[in-house]
C-alpha cells in the first residue's frame, strides 16, 4: 500500500525516481508524484492515476536535481485526486513529505493544529506530518522528525526533503517497510529493496521509529529520540523487481507460466538427497514428533487459501489438529495457543499488516512461529523464528499465481514430513509422496498446456455472467475458494466459493438458468457426493463445468464442459485444479476489458490493517 522511493546521487534524480515508481506501482496506483531539490529550490509534480500520467506531466514540467523523493499511492484518507497525491508540502514550504501507512491519530493532530491557523490543502493524514515538521523545526531536521514521530500513532514510513539541507535526504519508519541503501552511485530509500536503481553495497531495514539521513556517500541512523545509533547491514540478496512481462501481454499470464519454475525452485530448497529436509526451517524433529499438539495457519487472501488446503493435509493425512485462520480475525479472537502450537504465517510480500500482527501475538503467547514468505527482506521473515522462503521470484500482478503455487508446495513438503515423523504414514509412502512432489512442476506445466485453450474458450462463454459459483469438497473446496477470489479480483464478476454440500442450505436459491457453476472434483473418496451436487445445480438450469481427473471424468460427463487435469497424487490436486481457474479468470477479465495486472481498488501488498 503506497510505494516510496528516494535518491540522492550525482546524476539527475528524476528518471531514477520514475523507474523506481514503476517497479513500486504494484503497491498502489491511485496517484503518483515526485519532489526534487532543483536549482530553483524544492519543486513537486503530481498526477492522479498511474505513473504514466505523472510522466506526461513531467514531460510538460520537467524537474532536474540530484536529490528527490517519489510516491505511488493507494488511497486511504481522501479521494484518489491530485490534491491528495504525495509529496505533501509543509505550510512553510520547507518540507516535502511522502508517506506509506496510516497516521491513526491524524484527525486529532489536525484539530490540535487548527487553532494556530494551520490550513490543510488535502484530505490526507500525511499532510499532518508535514505540518508537525514545521511546528517542531528549529534548524535540526532529525530532531523535528523525532518529535513528529513521537506524536504520530499508527504505522508509517516517511521520506522527507528539507529545503535547508539540499544535499541530504531524510527518512523514518515505524511498522511500514522501508529500506535505506548505499550504492556505488548514490544513496537511496525504498519501500521495497527490489525497486532500488542499483545493487546496494549496504542495505538496512528501518524499524521502531528509526530515522536515517542520507547524503551521496553516507547513511546516518538515529533512534526515536534523534540520538545517533549504529545499525548492522542486512545480509540478504536483493531480488530486483522487473517490469518485464516475458513476452506475454500481462504480468499475470507471464506469472501463470512461471509456476512450474517457481515450484521447482522452492522445492529445490526442501528436497535433499535423503528426502524432505526441513533443517533450514528452524523446526526440530523432536518438536514435531513429541511436542507439537496443534498447528494454526494464519494468513490473508490467497495465502489463507493455501492454509485451507494445508489444513486438510495436516489434519486428514498427518493426523495433527490444524486450523486455518484469517489474520485480521485471528488477531482479535484471543486464540488458544501455547508453546505446543506451531503457528505458520504465509505471505508473498512478507509485510501484510494483519499477518504480521498475528505473528507478534503468537510469539507473545509462546507459540513456535514459522513463516512461509517470498520476500527475504520483509518484516514477517525478520520476526519469525523459522522461515521457509518460497522461490517464486518477484510477483508483479496483483492477483497472485506463482507465489500461491510455491506456498502450496512448501505445505506439501511439511505435511509429508510431519505425517512420517508422527507415524501417520510409513517410510515407503513418504518416499512415494516425495517422489511425486518432485514431479509436481512437470504436472503443473502440463496443466497449463492442456487447459489453456479450454479456459480461453470458456471465458468467451462466461464473461457476461452476472454471478458465478465455484464448488468443491475438502481439498477442492480450498481450491474453489482461490478460484473464486481470482475471478472476482480481476474480472469484477460476482463469484462465490462454496463447500459443495452447503449450497443447498441457502445459496442455491441464487442459481438461475444459465448461472455458471464450476464444480471442482478431484477427490476420489467423495466424488459421488460432489457429483450429486452437480446434478442438483444442473436440475436448476445451471451451466456446469467440471474440473476433474482423468479417472473421474466419466462420472462428471453430464457437466456442460469437462476440464480434465493431468494425473497427480491426490494430496497435490489443489495445485493442478487451480491452474485452469487462474486461466479462466485471466481470459474472462480480458474479455471484460479489465485492468488485469492492476485491478481497481487493490494493491499488491496490504500494509494497512
Ligand atoms: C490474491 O490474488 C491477492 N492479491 C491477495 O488476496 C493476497 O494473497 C493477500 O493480500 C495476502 O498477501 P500476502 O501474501 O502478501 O500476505
Amino acid at each position: 500500500m503506497c510505494g516510496i522511493i528516494g535518491a540522492i546521487c550525482e546524476t539527475n534524480v528524476t528518471p531514477l525516481l520514475i523507474e523506481g515508481l514503476k517497479k513500486l506501482e504494484y503497491r498502489g496506483y491511485d496517484s503518483a508524484g515526485v519532489a526534487v531539490e532543483t536549482a530553483e529550490g524544492l519543486k513537486r509534480v503530481r498526477a492522479e492515476g498511474k505513473i504514466a500520467a505523472l510522466e506526461e506531466k513531467l514531460a510538460e514540467t520537467p524537474l532536474a536535481g540530484f536529490s528527490g523523493v517519489g510516491h505511488t499511492r493507494w488511497a486511504t484518507h481522501g479521494a484518489p485526486a491530485e490534491r491528495n497525491a504525495h509529496p505533501h508540502k509543509s505550510p512553510c514550504g520547507r518540507f516535502l513529505v511522502v508517506h506509506n501507512g496510516i497516521i491513526e491519530n491524524a484527525a486529532e493532530i489536525k484539530r490540535s493544529l487548527l487553532p494556530a491557523g494551520s490550513v490543510f490543502e488535502s484530505e490526507t493524514d500525511t499532510e499532518t506530518a508535514a505540518h508537525l515538521l514545521t511546528k517542531f523545526y528549529d534548524g535540526d531536521p532529525v530532531a523535528a522528525i523525532a518529535r513528529t514521530l513521537s506524536v504520530m500513532e499508527g504505522s508509517f514510513a516517511l521520506g522527507v526533503l528539507c529545503a535547508d539541507f539540499p544535499d541530504t535526504l531524510f527518512a523514518a519508519a515505524f511498522g511500514s517497510p522501508l529500506v535505506a541503501a548505499l550504492g556505488k552511485d548514490g544513496a537511496y530509500i525504498a519501500s521495497d529493496a527490489g525497486a532500488l536503481p542499483e545493487a546496494p553495497e549496504e542495505i538496512y531495514s528501518l524499524k521502531d521509529r528509526e530515522i536515517v539521513s542520507l547524503t551521496r556517500g553516507s547513511l546516518r541512523f538515529y533512534n526515536e529520540k534523534g540520538e545517533a545509533i549504529e545499525k548492522t547491514p542486512a545480509q540478504v540478496r536483493v531480488q530486483a523487481l522487473s517490469v518485464d512481462k516475458g513476452g506475454y501481454e500481462h504480468h499475470m499470464l507471464h506469472e501463470i507460466h512461471q509456476q512450474p519454475e517457481a515450484v521447482r525452485a522452492t522445492l529445490a530448497g526442501l528436497l535433499g538427497p535423503e528426502g524432505i529436509d526441513l533443517s533450514g526451517s528452524g523446526l526440530t524433529e523432536d518438536f514435531i514428533k513429541n511436542e507439537l499438539e496443534r498447528i494454526v495457519i494464519v494468513a490473508c487472501g490467497s495465502a489463507y487459501h493455501t492454509g485451507l488446503c494445508a489444513k486438510r493435509l495436516f489434519e486428514g493425512k498427518a493426523r495433527i489438529p490444524c486450523s486455518a485462520e484469517i489474520a485480521s480475525e485471528f488477531r482479535y479472537a484471543d486464540p488458544v495457543i501455547d508453546r505446543h502450537t506451531l503457528a505458520i504465517f504465509v505471505s508473498q510480500s512478507g509485510e501484510t499488516a494483519d499477518t504480521l500482527a498475528a505473528l507478534r501475538l503468537c510469539k507473545e503467547k509462546g507459540a513456535k512461529a514459522l513463516s512461509i514468505v517470498n520476500v527475504a527482506l520483509s518484516a514477517i521473515a525478520a520476526e519469525s523464528e523459522g522461515v521457509i522462503l518460497t522461490q517464486a521470484g518477484r510477483e508483479i500482478a496483483v492477483a497472485t499465481t506463482k507465489a500461491y503455487s510455491a506456498q502450496l508446495s512448501v505445505f506439501y513438503a511439511l505435511a509429508i514430513r510431519f505425517a512420517a515423523l508422527r507415524g501417520a504414514i510409513g517410510s515407503a509412502e513418504e518416499k512415494a509422496l516425495t517422489h511425486a512432489l518432485a514431479e509436481l512442476p512437470e504436472r503443473i506445466a502440463e496443466a497449463i498446456d492442456s487447459t489453456k485453450q479450454t479456459a480461453e474458450t470458456l471465458a468467451g462463454r462466461l464473461f457476461e455472467a452476472k454471478d458465478m459459483f465455484f464448488i468443491g469438497r475438502q481439498l477442492d473446496e480450498a481450491a474453489a475458494a482461490e478460484a473464486s477470489l481470482k475471478m472476482k479480483e480481476i474480472s469484477y464478476l460476482n463469484s462465490q466459493a462454496y463447500a459443495a454440500g452447503e449450497l443447498k442450505h441457502g445459496t442455491i436459491s441464487l442459481v438461475e438458468p444459465g448461472t455458471p457453476v464450476i464444480v471442482l472434483a478431484t477427490q476420489d473418496a467423495i466424488s459421488a457426493k460432489t457429483r450429486a451436487n452437480l446434478a442438483e445445480v444442473k436440475a436448476r438450469g445451471a451451466f456446469t463445468v467440471a474440473v476433474t481427473t482423468r479417472a473421474l471424468a466419466p462420472a462428471f460427463a453430464e457437466a456442460d464442459e469437462v476440464i480434465v487435469l493431468p494425473d497427480v497424487c491426490q494430496w497435490f490436486t489443489c495445485s493442478l485444479a487451480v491452474v485452469p481457474m487462474q486461466l479462466l479468470s485471466y481470459y474472462t477479465a480480458k474479455r471484460r476489458g479489465c485492468s488485469i495486472d492492476q485491478p481497481k481498488n487493490l494493491a499488491k501488498s496490504v500494509t494497512v490493517e
